[in-house]
């Protein structure tokens, strides 16, 4: 008597909605009047065969009992292994149910949550049917569910996360469960002790459970082969203890976390998502939907190629955590100086005139595209957020300068160059680890290298008729002038790599010149500005008296620019010609000995040209042969190659080519093209 009142107590307070009608029966007679006829089916079990009142209790297959005092109930003896009395012991508690593969056909019973003293139940590999029970829920002492392997369907109940007070695993993979993954009803259940949770090939669909983040225990977590969608979360990669994670095979979308590219994740956790999902481990980079849909093929396999770097980029991002807006200071002064935004502790965002509107936080977490990977950097289209427009980003690799105070000087002098014939600097990042990234306007990728040398491989390449070329030139060289000039007393502002393919073209022919200064500062460490000298002499753009970087001056500028006119006027690529053991020069010297000076020229040049002199054109042959003098001394300086190119432009300059409108291209502000 005094047993029974102790257990309808414990009952009470433990699973307190359960009748006492049920509780007083006992857990053996829950487990013979509703338990075993809802596993078995229609179908007789074998093993369940067992679980009856001829047979001794200890030998009930897959069971373990425990006693009111939680004692477990021992049947290591012969006598407790023959004790039929044990089966109408009603103090006699249900610890454990292990019956993994054994044929069970029937369904999951309310009751299976009414057991008080439940802890684990093993039913994985069997043909059970219909629903999780909403009951199980109730369940005091479960902390380990196994279901996986059946033919379970339905929603799975919200109630299952009242289990979390002791649930350490719940594998529930490989069924038919659908809809949404359930939210806890508490807002802030973090579930301490859940260490694994398998809801892995199931039928589940509806955006990530973002609150199984919260759950701190968290070791295990898959998720794979549902239908899923939507974004994962960033409060995914940060979750410390998570060692084991599928997302593959849904159908999520956007870009992963940029934690995940410094995880231990590889791929394999996001496999089989389609397109739309992006970022590292993913070899698919996340590219802008513009790049998609324009930027073709090239584009996506480009970023295909160098999908590591676009990780690496966005990694920063991550790297420098969270960042608080209202630690701007700002420095503005008259005619835009520059900015300072974020502190020592978290990289610093310098911005200049024109890039006011950049934060560290959107310049960091803007999704890149690479357009281009020179060999110290590589250049990125990126989309800021909330439709801020692209930018361009180059992301120097090591062997740039090493800390503030060596890169401090010479990117300020880039960050004030303005010309309307040069790619603006708008920023310049420097982070904890050294990464740094220029911020540039973005133009779009057309250099002057693919419009003369592409061919047929550039699409709807327009004209490039002998104005134009004219056009493209003088940009470029008022562009070099302005930077030779020397403001404010300083020393000339020297490119370093003048080459065209560092000129982009706009659809007017306006050239903007770009990559300057970077080889010809301190930027770059002597080996890398060395190794980019070195392309130079390959590709015939680099003045034989330019054996080291040191010796970068605006003469050499103007020998590289000499080349660069050559190749305008006659569409050849000086590296061919300097692999064939002659440079541009040289071929039209001996053209010129020749007396077949017209040949040198492109055909497309020559075309429309009636008046080779009256063009124009064999003055800039003239004068690009001066500036590939080899004495240094007896080049033009670049405003007198302006100066000569001006007056002698071709005859019909009074086209709309040269309309003031044109000239002026407004690249004193921002673009926004997308
Ligand atoms: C009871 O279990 C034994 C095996 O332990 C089995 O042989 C017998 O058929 C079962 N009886 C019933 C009624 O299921
Ligand atoms: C058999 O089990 C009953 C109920 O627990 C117990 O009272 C009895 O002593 C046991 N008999 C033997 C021989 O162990
Ligand atoms: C949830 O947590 C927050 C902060 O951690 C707390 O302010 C809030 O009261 C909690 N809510 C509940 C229902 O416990
Ligand atoms: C992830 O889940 C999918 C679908 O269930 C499965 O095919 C794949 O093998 C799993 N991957 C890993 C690494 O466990
Ligand atoms: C995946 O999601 C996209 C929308 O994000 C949807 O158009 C597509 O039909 C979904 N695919 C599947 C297989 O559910």
């Amino acid at each position: 008597m005094h047993t029974a009142t102790a257990r309808a107590v414990l009952l009470l307070l433990v699973a307190g909605i359960f009748p006492l009608a049920v509780a007083s029966s006992g857990d053996v007679a829950l487990l013979l009047d509703k338990l075993k006829p809802a596993l078995q089916g229609a179908v007789p079990n074998a093993q369940l065969a067992t679980w009856n009142a001829s047979t001794p209790l200890c030998l009930w297959r897959g069971l373990r009992w425990s006693t009111l005092s939680g004692e477990p109930l021992r049947c290591d003896t012969a006598a407790a292994r023959a004790n039929l009395s044990l089966s109408r012991d009603a103090a006699l508690l249900l610890a454990s149910i292990r019956l993994p593969a054994a044929a069970l056909a029937g369904r999951l019973p309310p009751e299976l949550g009414a057991f008080p003293a439940l802890e684990s139940v093993y039913l994985a590999a069997n043909a059970l049917s219909g629903p999780v029970p909403l009951e199980l829920g109730n369940a005091p002492a479960l902390s380990t569910l196994d279901l996986a392997g059946n033919a379970l369907s339905g929603a799975l109940p919200p109630s299952i996360w009242n289990l979390c007070d002791r649930l350490a695993e719940l594998r529930l993979h490989g069924n038919a469960l659908s809809g949404a993954i359930p939210a806890p009803a508490g807002p802030n259940d973090t579930c301490d002790r859940l260490r694994l949770l398998d809801l892995g090939a199931n039928r589940f669909s509806g955006g990530f459970p973002a609150f199984l983040t919260a759950f701190r225990g968290l070791q295990r977590l898959d998720l794979g082969g549902n239908r899923l969608s939507g974004p994962v979360p960033d409060s995914l990669a940060a979750m410390r203890g998570l060692q084991m994670l599928n997302l593959s095979y849904n159908n999520f979308s956007g870009p992963l976390p940029p934690a995940f590219s410094a995880s231990a994740f590889t791929e394999e956790s996001f496999l089989g998502n389609g397109p739309a999902l992006c970022g590292q481990p993913l070899r698919q980079p996340c590219v802008s939907p513009s790049g998609l849909s324009s930027g073709g093929v090239a584009g996506v396999v480009i970023g295909l190629m160098a999908g590591i770097v676009v990780a690496a980029s966005v990694c920063i991002g991550w790297a420098q955590g969270r960042w608080r807006r209202n630690r701007v200071r700002r420095a503005a002064e008259e005619g835009g100086e520059e900015t300072e935004e974020g502190d020592g502790g978290e990289g610093k965002l310098v911005v200049f005139q024109g890039g006011e509107h950049l934060t560290l936080e959107e310049v960091l977490n803007a999704t890149g595209q690479v357009v281009e990977k020179a060999s110290y950097c590589t250049v990125y289209k990126a989309k800021l957020a909330d439709g801020g427009g692209s930018i361009e980003l180059r992301l120097l690799r090591e062997g740039s300068c090493r800390d503030a105070a060596s890169c401090g000087p010479a990117v300020r002098r880039i960050g004030r160059a303005r010309h309307e014939n040069l790619v603006p600097l708008r920023a310049f990042y420097q982070g904890r680890r050294g990464e740094k990234l220029l911020v540039y306007d973005y133009f779009p990728h057309r250099t002057l290298h693919d419009l003369l040398h592409a061919g047929g491989g550039l699409e709807s390449r327009p004209a490039l008729t002998w104005p134009r070329r004219h056009k493209i030139a003088l940009g470029a060289a008022r562009a070099l002038a302005y930077l030779h000039e020397g403001r404010h007393g300083e020393a000339p502002v020297v490119h370093g790599n003048v080459r065209s393919s560092n000129v982009l073209v706009d659809e007017y022919f306006v050239a903007r010149v770009t990559e300057y200064a970077v080889v010809g500062s301190r930027l770059l460490v002597p080996a890398a500005a060395e190794a980019v000298l070195a392309a130079a002499k390959a590709d015939g753009y680099r003045a034989p008296e330019l054996q080291s970087v040191k010796r970068c001056a605006p003469r050499t500028d103007v020998y590289a620019f000499g080349i660069l006119l050559l190749e305008v006027l006659m569409g050849r690529k000086p590296s061919c010609a300097a692999n064939a053991g002659d440079d541009l020069p040289s071929l039209v010297k001996a053209a010129v000995l020749e007396e077949a000076t017209m040949e040198v020229f492109d055909a497309e040049v020559a075309k429309g040209v009636r008046s080779p002199a009256e063009e124009g054109l064999v003055q800039a042959l003239k004068l690009a042969m001066g500036c590939c003098a080899p004495v240094a001394a007896a080049r033009p300086s670049m405003a007198e190659v302006v100066r000569q190119l001006e007056e002698n432009r071709p005859k019909n300059s009074r086209s709309a080519l040269y309309s003031p409108a044109e000239t002026r291209s407004g690249a004193g502000t921002p673009t926004t093209a997308a």
